[in-house]
């Protein structure tokens, strides 16, 4: 289980917080989608959780643990990382990024070599076909398939994934959020998922929280943030996919 408990962040120099005394339990095994316009506080709440950002004030706990204590190594250790662009390394092989982390922790190398072969295939490349090939020689989907591999390496728990499909092709997105759901309750992962699309949000989240000018504005299930929205930014918010689906209909009803 991941508690913050009245977390805040204020930059040096910034005027109001980024991040205003924020609650939030997420429980383990769960997918909890943080949604919220640009500048609401989503990456910097992600990235308190695994101290790539120190909280201002406010406490974090991670398995019952005191997050802002512990080593902040030992601890990312137990979180995998997913981000917008894939971020792989150029210059070393598919199958060299995937065990970036194994290899830092000094696993025998068969270990390593079978455990990139397996979860190359769990994220769907074939790995006798890419293992030695280089990032460049694979589609914008494909390396975030590998960026999903590599965060996984080290059998993490907690996953933490900053608009991870934000730059795909619409096709290419669904499919990739499709397989990271499965992929989340196949290995019992608990996941923290930000996105600004609601149908994204509605399709993959147990739980949606929504973030508003660095506050919390509502946490629930798709179906209570439809049913009860806190107010009317989550109202809007909520009914935007059903909005498109109808104006769309309306749209290919008034077509040629
Ligand atoms: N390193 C930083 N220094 C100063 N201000 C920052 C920094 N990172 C983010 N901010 C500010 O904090 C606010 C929230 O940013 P961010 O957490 O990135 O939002 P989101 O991910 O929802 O777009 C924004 O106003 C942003 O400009
Ligand atoms: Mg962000």
């Amino acid at each position: 289980m991941i508690e913050l408990q009245g977390i805040t962040k204020a930059y040096p120099g910034a005027g109001a917080p980024s991040v205003s005394a924020l609650d939030l339990a997420i429980e383990d095994r769960e997918f909890l989608v943080l949604i919220g316009e640009s500048g609401s506080g989503k990456t910097t709440t992600l990235n308190m959780i695994n101290r790539l950002v120190e909280p201002t004030s406010g406490n974090i706990r991670v398995d019952g643990e005191d997050a802002l204590a512990a080593d902040p190594v030992a601890l990312r250790r137990r979180m995998g990382y997913v981000f917008q662009g894939a971020g792989l390394f150029p210059h070393l092989t598919i199958a060299e990024n995937v065990g970036i982390t194994p290899r830092l922790l000094g696993w025998p190398k068969p270990e390593i070599e079978a455990r990139t072969d397996e979860l190359l295939a769990l994220v769907r490349l074939a790995p006798e076909e890419y293992r030695n090939r280089f990032p460049r020689e694979l589609s914008g989907g494909q390396q975030q398939r590998v960026a999903l591999a590599r965060a996984l390496a080290a059998r993490p728990h907690i996953m933490l994934m900053d608009e991870p499909f934000g730059a795909l092709d619409p096709l290419i997105r669904d499919d990739l959020s499709e397989d990271y759901r499965r992929i989340h309750g196949d290995l019992g992962l608990t996941t923290i998922f930000v996105t600004h699309d609601m149908t994204e949000a509605m399709l993959l989240g147990d739980r949606i929280a929504v973030m508003k000018d660095g506050l919390l504005v509502q946490v629930g299930t798709p179906n209570e943030l439809l049913n009860a929205p806190a107010d009317d930014f989550v109202r809007a918010l909520i009914e935007t996919p059903k909005t498109r689906a109808r104006r769309l209909a309306q749209a290919l009803r008034d077509a040629p």
